[in-house]
């Protein structure tokens, strides 16, 4: 993957000016019967600073996410004090939230990458950002390439995005965020639901972006080992009010990720009867999508007995036989196809 040279210097962030600067802020959602959902959040990440920010769930962090992104201001009621500045601007003197703010901070990268992506193709989610920057056509054309090269997506440009893996998925909602220009980034729990590759994946495309300048703000409940990599500070939210900020060296000195924990599987707690038949069982099942890609070669074998975790990695094979990534995704399309 090679960035243009243009998104290490037109995009990045100011180093002297703080990404996010509130003060004395507060935000109470119009339905918050128990407080604001957001206090006071010294906390100033510059230009190509990585903040990770952690914290229980219910805590604020996408609150904090809306805040920083300019979105409860401009889109939301509730009540607000105290100010916000994003790169410098008070976030009230932004005309709007797509264009001006947009070359800012770009809007929030969620874990539910469905829910964003609204296009018939891959191309077109990409080509959705770069329209609002006003540029002309063959720069539109010459940063679509670079951002599908960037994201490792140029070869599914014509794929509809919600026939992807989950990490492709996120990938395509990265590129479309990047390419509205913005030189902040944030993604709000964006690898919770990706494995191990998948999310390594995201994070070296993140280095890319912090070491073209870019500030990034990384929210993630449980945080993967991997981000020590790329994270300066981490920041935590407890009750809408930031209680600690440390250095990531600090955090991940006494921190154990979940799959250092447990490997790379949940373990249920259920508990399985002695003798008793297995619940689901899939056999040699091949399932492919459409008729265009070559039908996959491998078959999936699962055996789910009372009190298993369904597979989480994959799923089981049968000795001899290789893994198939596509198990998980394949087993709910036949559920959801009603078979
Ligand atoms: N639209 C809303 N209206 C009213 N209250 C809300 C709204 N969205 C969130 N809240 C409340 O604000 C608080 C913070 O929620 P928020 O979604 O920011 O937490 P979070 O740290 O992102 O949690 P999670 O890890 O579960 O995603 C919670 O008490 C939540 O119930
Ligand atoms: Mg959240």
């Amino acid at each position: 993957m090679q960035a243009h040279t243009d998104m290490a210097t037109d995009e990045s962030a100011d180093p002297d000016t703080p990404a996010f600067q509130f003060t004395d802020f507060s935000y109470t959602y119009p339905q918050g019967g128990t407080g604001p959902a957001l206090e006071d959040q010294p906390q100033h990440p510059t230009g190509g600073e990585c903040v990770l920010v952690n914290g229980t769930t219910g805590a604020g962090k996408t609150t904090f996410c809306l805040a920083a992104a300019g979105v409860l201001c401009h889109e939301y009621e509730g009540r607000t004090t105290g100010t916000l500045s994003i790169c410098g601007r008070d976030v009230r003197s932004y005309t709007d939230m797509g264009g001006e703010i947009g070359k800012q901070v770009g809007g929030v990268v969620f874990d539910d990458a469905d829910a964003q992506l609204i296009f018939t193709t891959v191309e077109e989610e990409v080509l959705s950002g770069l329209e609002n920057r006003g540029l002309q056509a063959e720069d539109v054309q010459t940063r679509l390439e670079e951002m599908l090269a960037f994201t490792s997506l140029t070869g599914f440009r014509y794929r509809e995005p919600h026939s992807l893996s989950g990490g492709q998925k996120q990938r395509v909602a990265l590129a479309a965020t990047l390419a509205s220009g913005t030189a902040c980034l944030i993604l709000d729990e964006a690898t919770a639901e990706l494995d191990t590759a998948a999310t390594e994946s995201i994070i070296a495309i993140l280095a890319r972006l912090k070491e073209a300048g870019r500030t990034i703000i990384v929210v993630e409940q449980k945080p993967p080992r991997a981000l020590a990599a790329i994270a300066d500070r981490v920041i935590t939210i407890e009750d809408g009010r930031l209680t600690r900020d440390e250095t990531a060296e600090e955090f991940f000195a006494t921190y154990t990720d979940e799959t250092e924990a447990n490997g790379d599987r949940v373990e249920t707690a259920g508990v399985a009867r002695k003798g008793e038949p297995p619940r689901v069982v899939v056999q040699n099942l091949v399932h492919h999508y459409g008729t265009t890609p070559p039908p996959s070669r491998e078959s999936v074998w699962i055996s789910i007995r009372g009190g298993n975790s369904s597979p989480s990695s994959g799923g089981r094979t049968a000795p001899g036989r290789r893994r198939s990534s596509n198990t998980s995704t394949a087993f709910c399309a036949l559920r959801r196809g009603g078979r």
